[in-house]
């Protein structure tokens, strides 16, 4: 939310132009002497390969920190560590649990802070599937996206990229896991909330999902799969969808759960270049930030 939609764009045609020159073996190495420090809270596959992947592919480094070898897993202060850590480093990334956590490292940071992950949203992951959209399909303005499941951090991540990139959300999710109340005020017709998920999906462009229980939430897990149980993305519910709809799921996926292992491995899923395509969005985002300042 802190790029305009004009600079949203241009990151996105930039992510796909690094991927066609990463594919064509032309180097370009414009972070050299640049270091990335990766503040991990959580687990994660994706966004630790991307980011550190994609720092060694653009000519700089990227450092791994888990609160079991920091000082910051033994109690000291967020405002402390992030002075440190942002006056030896040239960007951070952090994912944690507390949204706050994040924007209080940021006030206290002298370089960029991107957000890999909070309780509460889940950006990066946008701009790969967007990114991804706009690959299979073109221009995701005006599109019909259904969000089925949890009101989750990837459920308002969507609800952001709906206003940042112009598309219509269809938000099915059961009473009691609804997204966040503002952030739906602030979307007015937007966002539609339809809780039926068949109907949800009619004639939608895209569908997508998430587990039912987030990190975190793993003693929810058996209380979660009864409230969840009308919202499983099957090849039934795709059939609501418009024929060339696609089907979205930011990974991990729990086959048999939120998602059957027809759709996951299906032709109308992307799940597999949504997953690549977070190596070339947060390439193009670390350009942004670090060469051509935005601001
Ligand atoms: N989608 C995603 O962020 O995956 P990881 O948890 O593996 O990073
Ligand atoms: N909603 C999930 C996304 C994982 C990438 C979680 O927070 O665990």
């Amino acid at each position: 939310m802190d790029f305009t939609p004009q600079e949203l764009d241009t990151l996105i045609q930039k992510a796909t132009k690094l991927k066609s020159m990463w594919k064509e073996g032309d180097p370009y190495s414009p972070l050299k002497n640049k270091t990335l420090a990766m503040i991990f809270d959580k687990s994660s596959t994706r966004t630790r390969v991307s980011f550190e992947a994609g720092m060694t592919q653009l000519g700089g480094h990227a450092i791994f920190l888990s609160p079991n070898d920091t000082q910051l897993g033994r109690g000291e202060p967020v405002q402390d560590s992030a002075r440190v850590i942002s006056s030896m480093t040239d960007v951070v990334m952090i994912r944690t649990f507390d949204h706050a956590t994040v924007e209080q490292f940021a006030t206290y940071s002298q370089v960029p802070v991107i957000n890999a992950l909070t309780d509460d949203y889940h950006p990066c992951q946008l701009l790969a599937d967007v990114m991804t959209y706009v690959e299979q399909r073109g221009s995701i303005k005006g599109a019909t996206v259904t969000w089925v499941g949890d009101g989750n951090n990837m459920c308002h991540s969507w609800m952001n990229a709906a206003r940042q990139f112009d598309f219509q959300l269809n938000i099915a999710c059961p009473e009691g896991y609804m997204p966040n109340a503002q952030l739906l005020a602030e979307l007015g017709d937007r966002a539609t909330i339809i809780h039926d998920a068949k109907q949800a999906s009619e004639n939608s462009n895209l569908v997508v999902t998430d587990v039912w229980a987030s990190m975190g939430q793993e003693d929810e897990q058996k209380k979660r799969e009864l409230a969840f149980a009308d919202y499983q993305v099957n090849s039934s519910l795709m059939a609501e969808a418009d024929k060339d709809a696609l089907f979205m799921h930011c990974l991990p996926a729990h086959r048999g759960e939120e998602v059957t292992e027809d759709v996951l491995e299906g032709s109308q899923s992307v799940v597999w270049q949504e997953a690549e395509n977070r190596l070339h969005a947060q390439k193009s985002l670390l350009v942004s930030l670090l060469v051509d300042q935005i601001d």
